[in-house]
């Protein structure tokens, strides 16, 4: 048996598409939709994902404030920067890609953002408001992989759901989501101190990798046919490929799909996911801005 691949592009581009005729009503009645993205040096990872946000901005129609900042930027002039786009009335959105060079303190900049134009979802108060069930901006590659269950019809009610990563942009608010009631999901979540990773693994009806380490997911770890999301973006080395390298998940692919009914490649799977919900909450930002005027 083989398993189904979910085709996260073409997901993706339907909420692209949604917020692109959202972003088109906004225009008609004078609201132009502006995420501010600001990148700190010149980490080459970050420099691609900010190009296909910036790429994704221009095809749904929004403006994008394009900031390039040298490494050497130091946190009060980011916290500066921060300042100023929270007070300019035309930016509904602001993004700081991470990570950020060393020497600037993330949570300090996280904490700086208006949560009125957190379309991150990273903000504490973001965050403490996905929990209580309350309205705000829900981190873009959690709530991405909610909307890939959905649409895949993924059963999750009562479903037994491991997560693997606690990150704070992902692990830990995808194990919040999923135990939400339209989600219902009963959730385990292993990390690093976990015992006996494999134990755990297999006992889910969908596993959710979001580690961050090539290959953590080997075939004998999933259970025949259970669901499998990768959310995993490494690079590794690769003379054969133009760039030298390519990307790989966190789940052994080629094993995973003879054993799993569902998974998600890498690239194409939740990645794209991750870009399109940022294009839904920087529309969202713009219908709240225009519903105050
Ligand atoms: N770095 C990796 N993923 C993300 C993301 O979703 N948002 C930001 N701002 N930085 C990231």
């Amino acid at each position: 048996m083989s398993a189904g691949i979910i085709d996260g592009k073409a997901i993706a581009l339907r909420v692209r598409e949604d917020a692109a005729v959202r972003t088109a009503a906004l225009k008609a009645a004078g609201v132009e939709p502006c995420l501010a993205v600001v990148l700190v040096g010149e980490d080459p990872a970050s420099l691609s994902y900010v190009t296909g946000k910036e790429k994704a901005l221009a095809e749904a129609g929004m403006a994008g404030r394009d900031i390039r900042l040298p490494a050497s930027t130091t946190e009060t002039e980011l916290l500066d920067l921060v300042a100023r786009l929270n007070a300019d009335p035309s930016v509904d959105g602001i993004l700081v890609q991470l990570p950020l060079p060393k020497h600037i303190r993330e949570d300090r900049v996280i904490v700086a953002i208006d949560p009125a134009k957190d379309v991150d979802g990273f903000h504490p108060v973001s965050i403490g408001n996905m929990v209580i069930g309350r309205p705000g901006f829900l981190p873009c590659t959690p709530h991405g992989v909610v909307v890939l269950l959905k649409e895949m019809q993924v059963k999750t009610d009562g479903a037994h759901i491991v997560v693997v990563g606690r990150s704070n942009i992902v692990g830990k608010p995808l194990a919040n989501l999923l135990t939400r009631r339209d989600v219902n999901a009963t959730v385990t979540v292993c990390h690093t101190g976990t015992k006996d990773l494999a134990e755990h693994t297999r006992r889910a009806d969908i596993l959710i990798a979001a580690a961050g380490k090539p290959r953590l997911v080997s075939g004998d770890m999933i259970r025949p046919g259970a669901v499998v999301i990768d959310v995993g973006v490494n690079r590794v080395e690769d003379p054969t490929a133009k760039k030298g390298y390519r990307l790989v998940g966190d789940v052994d692919f080629e094993a995973a799909k003879e054993t799993a009914s569902l998974i998600t490649p890498v690239p194409g799977g939740v990645g794209p996911m991750t870009i399109a919900m940022l294009m839904r909450n920087v529309v969202e930002s713009a219908e709240n801005r225009s519903s105050r005027a």
